[in-house]
């Protein structure tokens, strides 16, 4: 079949899909504003942060602030500032959401130094980081970003090329897990503040290091390489929350899909958007029909596997962060941008109607922390900070409004003969792929718009 033609018929396919790509009208519901003030009220003394809930109930079960997922509350916070602020008519401006920000970051200033979190310290440095796009010049939200990538940059090995994740026994056992990646933002963040490049070599290294040893030739990852700190070789490859040294843990995966395209919005270096684009192919690739983001991918079915919501989050924003990739390259890739953004609504739309729980103190269930530790079916406090996220990250970007509807400005796709097919696997792949169905819904909202657009014009 001309390319031409198959192009035409990929269009023309879709078009009673587009219908289904909607926001959930949750995502902006005034219970996430309600809920998080609430939590936010019941500050702890001493300071303790929620990190997930119990399984019956969901209510939030309190750490110690040297545990690594301290940072995401108050990140919601911040969060809440900067959607009161895009959506000023959402009446959230009777909460100063950044002083509450504030005080909940404050209990973290102590992990600075001498803290027990080890490479987590870039996900405790993300309520410093906000504070600083409000407040530039605030000097504890400076020194606590510098400290916290000191303490990242202690922990590389010019040897392994990496930052150490855990600490192990051995010294020699150097072990890094694909989260890691999320963990070199604080890097960029503080090297911009001081001008150390070393703090971006640092950071370029480990992400190539991590695209050649942690990701597979399939796209998927292992969760954990350990490495030798003695010879600088890989020791083995293994899991530690996954359901196999070999299969693929989905909040790793999603880890990776935003960390990779984070690092191309840092760097520009093109092999970073690949190693991303890879990434989220696996992803959406080994989705089941229904659309509900297993715990793992390589989980057997029975007994029925757990969704992770949090990965769902995560990934979504990662797919956000792709898509103003694909839209940064000259030309801009509005195909491959279109298809990532169509993809992360459908993830947050089916993962909302699966895990919004109005009465539940988190605002998603269906998380799950940690499966071998039998720790799943919970709400957990990243999961409800990233979902926040995406719905201000739509809004920000001009693909929907505060009201939960999509604006309809998302970019029309080109003419067919000027669109390889490249953004959207072949049409046997579609038919054995659930990636096919995101690339047929993405095509059919192009199309949609397109449409409009003529309709308009
Ligand atoms: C709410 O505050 C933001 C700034 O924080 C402002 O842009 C917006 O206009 C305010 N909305 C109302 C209704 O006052
Ligand atoms: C600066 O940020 C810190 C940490 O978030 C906060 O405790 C402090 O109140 C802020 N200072 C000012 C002057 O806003
Ligand atoms: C830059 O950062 C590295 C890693 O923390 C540090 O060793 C070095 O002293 C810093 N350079 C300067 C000029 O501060
Ligand atoms: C690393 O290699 C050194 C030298 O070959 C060896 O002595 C050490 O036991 C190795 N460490 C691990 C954890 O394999
Ligand atoms: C670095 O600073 C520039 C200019 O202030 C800003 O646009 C950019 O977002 C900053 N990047 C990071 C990683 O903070
Ligand atoms: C881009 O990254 C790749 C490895 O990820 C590296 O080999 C290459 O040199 C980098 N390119 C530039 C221009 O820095
Ligand atoms: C993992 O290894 C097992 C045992 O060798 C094998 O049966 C399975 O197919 C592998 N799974 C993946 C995803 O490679
Ligand atoms: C979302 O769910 C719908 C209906 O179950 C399914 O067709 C679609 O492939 C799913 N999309 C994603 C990206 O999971
Ligand atoms: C989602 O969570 C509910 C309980 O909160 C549970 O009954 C259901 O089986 C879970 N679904 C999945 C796919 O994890
Ligand atoms: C556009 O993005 C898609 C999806 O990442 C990719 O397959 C395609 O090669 C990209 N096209 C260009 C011209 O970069
Ligand atoms: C989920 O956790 C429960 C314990 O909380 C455990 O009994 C169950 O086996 C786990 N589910 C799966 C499918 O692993
Ligand atoms: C949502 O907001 C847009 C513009 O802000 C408006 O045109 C549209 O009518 C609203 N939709 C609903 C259902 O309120």
């Amino acid at each position: 079949m001309p390319s031409a033609l198959a192009s035409l018929l990929l269009l023309a396919l879709p078009c009673a899909r587009a219908a289904d790509l909607a926001l959930p009208a949750e995502l902006f519901s005034p219970l996430v504003a309600q809920k998080i003030l609430a939590t936010a009220q019941s500050a702890q003394s001493p300071p303790k942060y929620p990190q997930y809930t119990d399984r019956a109930e969901g209510a939030w079960e309190y750490f110690a602030p040297d545990t690594w997922t301290s940072g995401f509350f108050p990140a919601t916070l911040y969060a809440l500032h900067a959607r009161a602020t895009l959506c000023p008519s959402a009446g959230l401006n009777g909460t100063d959401w950044v002083a509450l920000g504030q005080t909940w970051a404050a209990a973290e200033v102590p992990s600075e130094t001498h803290t027990g979190v080890g490479h987590d310290v870039g996900f405790l440095s993300f309520p410093f980081a906000l504070e600083l796009e409000i407040d530039p010049s605030n000097q504890t939200a400076i020194a606590a970003v510098n400290n916290f990538a000191t303490e990242l940059a202690n922990r590389f090995d010019p040897v392994v090329g990496c930052t150490r994740s855990w600490d192990t026994a051995d010294p020699t056992d150097f072990q890094v897990i694909i989260d890691n990646m999320m963990n070199l933002e604080v890097l960029f963040v503080s090297a911009n503040l001081t001008g150390n490049q070393t703090l971006r070599d640092i950071a370029t290294s480990h992400a190539d290091k991590t695209a050649v040893n942690h990701v597979r030739p399939d796209g998927g990852s292992f969760h954990v390489v350990d490495y030798n700190a003695t010879t600088g070789s890989v020791i083995s490859r293994h899991t530690s929350q996954g359901y196999a040294d070999n299969s693929t843990w989905s909040r790793g995966q999603s880890w990776g899909v935003y960390g990779f395209a984070n690092m191309f919005k840092h760097t520009g270096n093109i092999s970073y958007l690949e190693t991303s684009r890879r990434m989220a192919a696996y992803f959406l690739d080994n989705l089941p029909d229904d659309g509900i983001v297993p715990w793992d991918f390589n989980a057997p079915l029975v007994p029925p596997r757990p969704a992770d919501s949090s990965a769902a989050m995560v990934v979504a924003n990662g797919l956000l962060l792709l898509s103003q990739g694909e839209l940064s390259l000259s030309p801009p890739n509005k195909t491959g941008s279109d298809y990532y953004t169509s993809a992360a609504i459908q993830i947050v739309a089916n993962m909302t109607a699966l895990a919004w729980r109005p009465e539940w103190q988190s605002l998603l269930a269906n998380g799950t922390v940690n499966n071998p530790q039998l720790n799943n079916l919970t709400g957990i406090v990243y999961g409800d900070y990233y979902f926040v996220r995406a719905g201000n990250e739509l809004v920000s970007l001009g693909i929907a409004t505060c009201n939960g509807s999509l604006t309809g400005t998302l970019p029309a796709t080109p003419t067919a003969s000027s669109t390889p097919s490249s953004a959207a696997p072949s049409a046997s792949d579609r038919a054995a792929s659930g990636a096919g169905r995101v690339a047929e819904a993405a095509l059919g909202v192009a199309f949609a718009f397109a449409f409009a657009g003529t309709l308009l014009l």
